[in-house]
């Protein structure tokens, strides 16, 4: 099982989410790998990793996906690191026009039976390797702020979706918009929040997770919030998250 966590907007929480989930899953026990497509490498730093160009060597074919996986310290979690040679390697792949399904292609080794489990951070930009990774993807996750621009962002991530389901045959489905950042008090999130449940149908939001100081906490320190504070909003509000995708793997 493949899972992707997109947004070209940046800044929405999708390395929060993709970190918080990849450790809340293996906490219950999945082999899980953590997949950073960004060139920013804020994987590695969020799990208070260094940086490598673990995705680059991979992609550009140099070295093999053993070679390139990391531990990290946490029991069944693993993690692919990349760095900002993660944006070469995308140069290097354009000119040569790779296919679409090469991300599938690189995990293939990770995942016998299909029982094992990836998660893959991305990118807050557009291009073919993000859409690469949503291509790869079994489940798809958006995050979003709940801000007045935020529609615009999940609308192009839906839209590019959509585009891959009717011309490529993708097989995959959206889990669901998670909104992030959520204030009680403002207008703003609770105005944002009805209308992403009237643009996409109340059935795709996830259950919100609020602004919380912690969370930046816990990137700054390079902790996951179920090691700086587990029993936090936060984490209670992302369990419910790691539980909904439990739900869709194999026991
Ligand atoms: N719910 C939240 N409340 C408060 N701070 C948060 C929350 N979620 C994430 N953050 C913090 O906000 C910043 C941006 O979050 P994050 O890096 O997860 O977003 P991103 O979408 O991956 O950004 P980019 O597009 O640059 O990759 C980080 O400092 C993170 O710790
Ligand atoms: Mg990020």
């Amino acid at each position: 099982m493949i899972i992707t966590i997109a947004n070209q907007k940046g800044g929405v929480g999708k390395t929060t989410t993709a970190v918080t989930l990849a450790h809340g899953l293996a906490i219950q026990g999945k082999d899980t790998l953590l997949l950073d497509l960004d060139p920013q490498g804020q994987c590695a730093s969020a799990l208070g990793l260094v940086q490598e160009p673990g995705v680059f060597n991979l992609l550009v074919g140099v070295q093999t996906l053993a070679n390139v996986t990391r531990t990290t310290g946490r029991p069944r979690l693993a993690l692919i690191p990349g760095n900002k040679r993660t944006a070469t390697a995308q140069v290097v792949l354009n000119a040569e026009e790779f296919k679409l399904d090469i991300i599938r292609q690189l995990l293939r080794p990770a995942l016998p039976g299909g029982l094992n489990l990836v998660i893959i951070d991305t990118a807050p930009s557009v291009g073919r390797l993000q859409e690469a990774a949503l291509f790869a993807a079994d489940l798809v996750i958006i995050p979003t702020t709940v801000d007045y621009l935020a529609t615009e962002g999940v609308v192009k991530v839906i839209h590019t979706v959509n585009a891959l389901v009717k011309r490529q045959n993708w097989r995959g489905s959206v889990l669901g918009i998670l909104p992030t950042f959520y204030d009680n008090v403002t207008r703003e999130s609770q105005q944002t929040l009805d209308d992403l449940q009237r643009t996409f149908g109340a059935e795709l939001i996830l259950p919100p997770v609020h602004r919380a100081t912690v969370l930046r906490e816990c990137g700054a320190e390079g902790k996951t919030i179920w090691e700086k504070a587990a029993s936090s909003r936060p984490a209670k509000e992302y369990a419910d998250l790691v539980w909904r995708v439990a739900d869709y793997l194999p026991t």
